[in-house]
Order: structure tokens, then sequence, then C-alpha cells
């Protein structure tokens, strides 16, 4: 008999729901917030309203998509964290609702781990493509960037962190910093098409061993645009295209020094990235032209798996399905939940 899992998302500001049949994807439907464009960052109270006005919606078009009945169901995935805490409570209480009405267990997955398993998902009519284990995981997000060694579906180490921000939040900030609304990092990317990478240079963090620092440089690019805005005040508006490119340059050069040295300390030459960074082309780019020369094996996500969506929280839950790692009824989301060792 099949497997069939609907999984919810809702950590940040995107409401997605998703069906997934024996880790075949079968739906993936996102909702995201615009509400959020105006204030420059995600508003957590707007963020779990929104989640509510969202949330039957997205999973009644997940279902009528992917062709099922509610009765169908086997099991419902959800995120458990970490995440904003009233986005999390609303898919945490709507899956628990419909999987006591449904009579069908429920299983919570930790929304980084999804990230990371956005690897496995199957889709009709495409071939698969899997990374083999072990393998280096890059996770860069709005909220977190991290190096993982990954050794199945249910360990996973990390090897880095950030210490401070993180490489999505260095986007968002630097981006903000020049008028760019909020998530900056798709509009940075979007400006650097038609810029030079190497005009201006931004101090690079000079971290140890595998961990992160993004605050640096921000504080960096804010500095270099306060003496330059002095010489001209037009500085920001004529020259976006050649600071959006630095930037994106900089900040993809640190996520590629990092995992070099990764596979170097480990000896693991198969890598991942996920996340919300791992849409940028630029980013993408400079992985692909690093794994040629390095001769390693590159996964870089499909761009709609790359930011928030059920489907990796799917293929995440199939697999403690398979395990019949189910959660307890009392579980509750946590905020600050933690992936790997
Ligand atoms: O994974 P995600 O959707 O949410 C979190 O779990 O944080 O990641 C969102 C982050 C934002 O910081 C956004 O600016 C960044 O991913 N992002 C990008 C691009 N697309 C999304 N950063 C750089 N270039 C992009 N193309
Ligand atoms: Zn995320």
């Amino acid at each position: 008999m099949s497997i069939i899992i609907l999984a919810i998302e809702s950590s940040c500001d995107d409401t997605s729901a998703a069906v997934l049949r024996d880790g075949v994807l079968l739906s993936n439907v996102i909702a995201g917030q615009k509400v959020h464009e105006q204030y420059g960052g995600v508003v957590p109270e707007l963020a779990s309203r929104a989640h509510q006005e969202n949330i039957v919606p997205v999973v009644e078009a997940a279902l009528k998509e992917a062709g099922v009945d509610r009765k169908e169901i086997s099991a419902v995935a959800f995120t458990r964290g970490p995440g904003l805490m009233g986005s999390l409570l609303v898919g945490a209480s709507f899956a628990k609702g419909f999987a006591i009405a449904a009579g069908v267990p429920l299983l919570d997955v930790n929304h980084l781990a999804g990230h990371v398993l956005s690897h496995f998902i199957s889709e009709p009519g495409k071939p698969d493509r899997f990374p083999s284990f072990p393998h280096l995981s890059l996770l860069v997000s709005g909220g977190h960037t991290l190096i993982l060694k990954v050794t199945s579906y249910y360990d996973m180490e990390i090897l880095g962190r950030t210490i401070d921000d993180a490489a999505g939040e260095a986007f968002d900030k630097c981006a903000k910093v020049i008028g760019l609304p909020y998530p900056g990092g798709p509009h940075i990317n979007r400006l650097a098409d038609n810029g030079n990478p190497h005009r201006f240079r931004f101090a690079k963090p000079h971290i140890q061993g595998l961990d992160f620092s993004f605050s640096g440089l921000k504080t960096s690019f804010l500095y270099f645009l306060r003496d330059e805005m002095k010489k001209n005040n037009n500085f920001i508006e004529e020259e976006k295209p050649d600071l959006c490119a630095s930037l994106q340059h900089t900040i993809s050069d640190v996520l590629c020094d990092k995992i070099v040295k990764a596979t170097q300390i480990t000896g693991i030459k198969t890598v991942t990235v996920s996340g919300g960074v791992s849409a940028n082309t630029y980013l993408r780019n400079a992985l692909t032209a690093l794994s040629v020369k390095k001769k390693w094996e590159l996964f870089l996500p499909a761009p709609v798996f790359t930011t928030d969506n059920a489907a990796m929280i799917g293929i995440a839950g199939y697999y403690k399905y398979l395990r019949k790692d189910f959660s307890a009824l009392e579980d509750s989301p946590e905020a600050d939940m933690q992936v790997g060792k």
C-alpha cells in the first residue's frame, strides 16, 4: 500500500502544504506573505495571522492538485521548529487537528533537516539523482548558516555554523541599507546580474575552522557607503549594480572557502547546498565551477526547493514514517530546535 504524506510548513513567512506518495511529490503549494515587505523584515504577529488565513486554502489546494482524498492520507508531517513560535503553532495545531480527525499518525520534522533532505524529493517524470552518504551539506538560509556532515536520513552533525548573522541575513540587511525591499537576497541577485563583482572590496571575516561570521561584512558595507556618500550623495543610486555584484561575490566567496575547507578536513567530496540563499545564481555558478575543478559531486536544489516549502518537510517526514518514528500529540513546537549533534 502507498504511503501518502500530507506535509505542512509554517516556520516563518511562507505557508506551504505538500502531498507525497511513496516519496514522490504530487503537489507543493506555497503562499508567500507580501505584508512584511513594507516593514523591511518579518513581523511575527502578522506572520501568524497570515498563516491562519492561508492554511486551510493552501492544504485544500495541495490535496486537490495531488488528486488525493483526505481519507487516503497515511500521516501528517509538520515543522516543529526552529522558527517563529506563533507561526509554528498555526502549522502544528492544524496538523494535529487533521491527524486526529483522520485517525492517522503525526510526524514532527526539524525545519533544517527538511532543507538538508530536500535533495531526496522525487518528482514525477524526472530521473532521481540523490546524494550518497556521507555527504557534506551547506545550509544557507535567512536564519541559519551551517555546514553539516550527513551520514543518513536521520543522522547529521554540525561541523560549522555562523557565530552571528546568517548568510541570508547579510543579504537582507545590506539590501535594506541600499533601499531594497525585504527579502533583499533575490533583489541583490537580480541587480548584480548587470554589475561588476570585482569593483568594490569588502572585509572578509577571518574565522577559525568551519564557523562563519557575517556581521563584520555588514558593518564594512555600511561604513564604505557612508564614506562614499559623503563624496557623492547619489553614490548608492549610481552604483547599485556594482555594489550588489561585489557584495554577492564576497558572500559567495566566504561560503565557497568554508565548504572547500570542509571537504579537505573530512575527505568527503559529495556536497549538497540548500536554503534560500542556494537560489543565488552567482553562488550556484561558483560552486559548480569549484565542483568541476575539485571533482566533487555537487547537488544544487531546484529553485522551488531552495526557499521554505512543505515538500522538504514531507520527504523528511516520509523517512521518519519508514522508521515508524511518530510524534506524540503533546509534542509542542520548539522555536530554537537544534539539528544534528
Ligand atoms: O530558507 P529560507 O526561505 O527561509 C529561512 O529558513 O530562513 O531563506 C530565506 C533567505 C532570505 O534571507 C532571502 O533573502 C534569501 O534566502 N534568498 C536569497 C535569494 N533568494 C532567497 N539570497 C540571495 N540570492 C537569492 N537569489
Ligand atoms: Zn528555511
